[in-house]
Order: C-alpha cells, then structure tokens, then sequence
C-alpha cells in the first residue's frame, strides 16, 4: 500500500511527520499515531482542522515566503468528499481540510490557530 509522508509544521510546538495510507485522511493518520490535530465536523464542514501546503517534497522544494504562487492543495490531497467549509480560491491558496484529505505526494502542510484564523469562520457555523 502506498504511504506517503505529511510533516505537520506547528507555529507552537514540534512539527511531526506522519506516514499516511492512500485510503486513509491525514486526521485518521494523527489520531493512529497519537498526534494531536484539532478537528470537530470529520465531515469537511466546520473548518477546525485545516491546514495549509507549504511544499510538495517531490521535486516542489519552495519553502513559506519564497514563492510567488501559493501552492495548490489540489496536487498534493484528494478529498473523501466536497470540503465544503472552503472556497475555491480558499483551495487554490493552498488551505486543506485535514479531516476528509487524502495525501497524493508527501509534503509539508502548516497547522495551528494562526492557519485556522486566516481562513476565518466556516460559512456553515
Ligand atoms: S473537522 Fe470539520 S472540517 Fe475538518
């Protein structure tokens, strides 16, 4: 089974890499390694988990602030179902839902309160 390999870089604490199944999100991969990932909905509605791509690790090795174009999340995830808490262009600046994406690449994805309040309250609260 393919696995690919998504560090969590926290603006307050220790940044952890997580080896993630194909069929399984990148929360139900924290949750079975013991990492704490903010999450409440699991259903991509409430907007608590998200995280934002800092990089592709396969050959896209740009790091936060040294880019002209955000990432898109699209090359790196695909969802179990619509993330319907984000907009469009929420989801090409690169946000993600943690709770319903699956990883296509490995690659290092922004967590934390300081993520979750740059994209502001779900339009579902
Ligand atoms: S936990 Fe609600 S959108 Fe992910």
């Amino acid at each position: 089974m393919t696995e690919h390999d998504v560090t969590l870089e926290r603006t307050d604490g220790p940044n952890r890499t997580i080896a993630v199944d194909e069929d399984e999100t990148v929360l139900e991969a924290t949750q079975r390694a013991g990492v704490r990932l903010p999450y409440d909905c699991r259903s991509g509605t409430c907007i608590t988990c998200v995280g934002r791509l800092l990089a592709l690790e396969d050959g896209d090795e740009s790091g936060e602030g040294e880019r002209d174009q955000p990432l898109d999340a699209a090359a790196a995830f695909t969802y179990r179902r619509p993330p319907q808490a984000l907009t469009d262009d929420e989801r090409a600046d690169g946000y993600v839902l943690l709770c319903i994406a699956y990883p296509r690449a490995n690659c290092r994805v922004k967590v934390g309160p300081r993520v979750r309040a740059e994209v502001g309250d779900s339009p579902w609260a």
